[in-house]
């Protein structure tokens, strides 16, 4: 038959290519350090996008994941896990949620929340709202309720007929509030810094303002904080920085170390829609990814780390406008904490010509350079980071 394929394309390329991939075999991490197979060392500025928060294979957390693979590994939800039920208050006692649901990614933690405001609409509220408002370049996974949640066409494209239900307004755009509210809307779902589509912040004026909306319209504030959370910011979750308190807010990434997690937080009166077999996961909470959890959590507490992120973030932020002042092709510098974008033309460019002086960064759309240095990593890092972007700069005509 004309489109099978021999044996030896079989073996040489079983992988689907959902990923273009940068011709490297990472085998090794410690710290903010990568290792390929062939013994090269690279500055990783990217934490596995946003996940390794605390840097690669980080002591402590590997600790308590390795004594918990002694004891147990998976039991399913229908008995206590120890792990989870302290994941979930350690997550309770640091955010405005009250209520915690585990699953095993970002995509599923949306979902979960998309599904809870549709049964918080419809089970609680005794309406039949059902209505997501979400916004334009938004990025909020790749099921296909989050792949309708989220605002790009070319994530979306070829997966028609999408979900019913989600209507998209532009982002930091304060007169298209006006429009929040609609006949059938229930939940609005934002990220308060936009991370794949661009590294941009939200407003805080408009923020304040969609707050507001929600609050006299009955409508569930919803904040996926799956890039932004965990101290990626500069403080343990971004909405502190906003003065606001959403009703819903996801998390994944960062939350295991690198370890697969999700979760949703919700207030109590909005978790109270999810009952016995509403919802649920076979793996989600397991005791492995809600020890890796909880190892975070605590590292993070006990040693500083979100006030210390910050003030890197400032440090990483002053040096890249310098690299601005210097360089004239770098039109921004933006984002927030250790979350943060240099717009640049073709910055893929820089990204491959950045690999090959052993730093890694990634981007966030054609013109984004995104910088995502993990949590714990040091000015002498930063540096170096610099001095690399800047030597690609002096070099590559883009
Ligand atoms: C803001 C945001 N939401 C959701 C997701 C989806 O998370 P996952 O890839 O774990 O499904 C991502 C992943 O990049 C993200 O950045």
């Amino acid at each position: 038959m004309s489109n099978s394929i021999t044996i030896q394309d079989k073996a040489l390329n079983p992988l689907m290519a959902t990923y273009n991939r940068f011709p490297i075999t990472i085998v090794k991490g410690e710290g903010s350090y990568v290792w390929d197979d062939q013994g090269e060392k690279y500055l990783d500025f990217t934490s596995g996008i946003a996940t390794c928060n605390l840097g690669h294979v980080p002591q402590f957390v590997k600790d308590q994941i390795v004594e918990q693979m002694d004891a147990l590994w998976h039991c399913s939800n229908l008995y206590h896990i120890p792990s989870q039920e302290k994941l979930a208050s350690l997550l309770v006692e640091q955010s405005c949620g009250d209520k915690v649901f585990f699953c095993n990614s970002g995509a599923e933690a949306n979902e979960a929340a998309i599904k809870l405001a549709r049964r918080y609409a419809q089970e609680v509220m005794k309406t039949e709202d059902y209505e997501v408002v979400t916004f334009r370049e938004s990025f909020h996974g790749r099921t296909l309720a989050t792949l309708t949640a989220t605002g790009q066409e070319k994530i979306q494209k070829g997966f028609s007929p999408l979900i019913k239900g989600f209507r998209y307004l532009p982002y930091n755009d304060m007169d298209a509030l006006d429009d929040l509210a609609g006949d059938k809307t229930c939940a609005v779902l934002l990220e308060l810094v936009q991370g794949e589509g661009g590294v941009i912040p939200a407003q805080k004026e408009w923020i304040e303002k969609l707050s507001a909306i929600c609050k006299e319209r009955g409508l569930l504030l919803m904040v996926d904080e799956i890039q932004t959370g965990v101290g990626r910011t500069g403080s343990l979750f971004a909405y502190q920085q906003y003065g606001i308190e959403p009703d819903v807010v996801t998390l994944a990434k960062g939350l295991g170390s690198g370890f697969p997690i999700g979760a949703v937080l919700a207030k109590e009166n909005v978790a109270k829609a999810f009952v016995p077999g509403s919802h649920g996961t076979t793996f989600g909470g397991n005791p492995l990814s809600t020890t890796a959890g909880v190892a975070t959590l605590s590292y993070i507490k006990e040693n500083n780390i979100v006030e210390k992120a910050a003030v890197l973030g400032e440090y990483l932020h002053e040096q890249l406008i310098k690299l601005l002042e210097k360089y004239p092709i770098i039109n921004e510098v933006r984002g927030k904490g250790l979350l943060t974008g240099l717009v640049i033309p073709n910055a893929i460019e820089v990204v491959h010509a950045a690999r090959n002086k052993n730093l890694l960064v990634l981007i966030a759309g054609p013109n984004v350079l995104r910088i995502l240095p993990p949590l714990t990593t040091t000015k002498q890092e930063i540096d170096d980071c610099i001095s690399i972007l800047g030597s690609v700069l002096n070099e590559c005509h883009i």
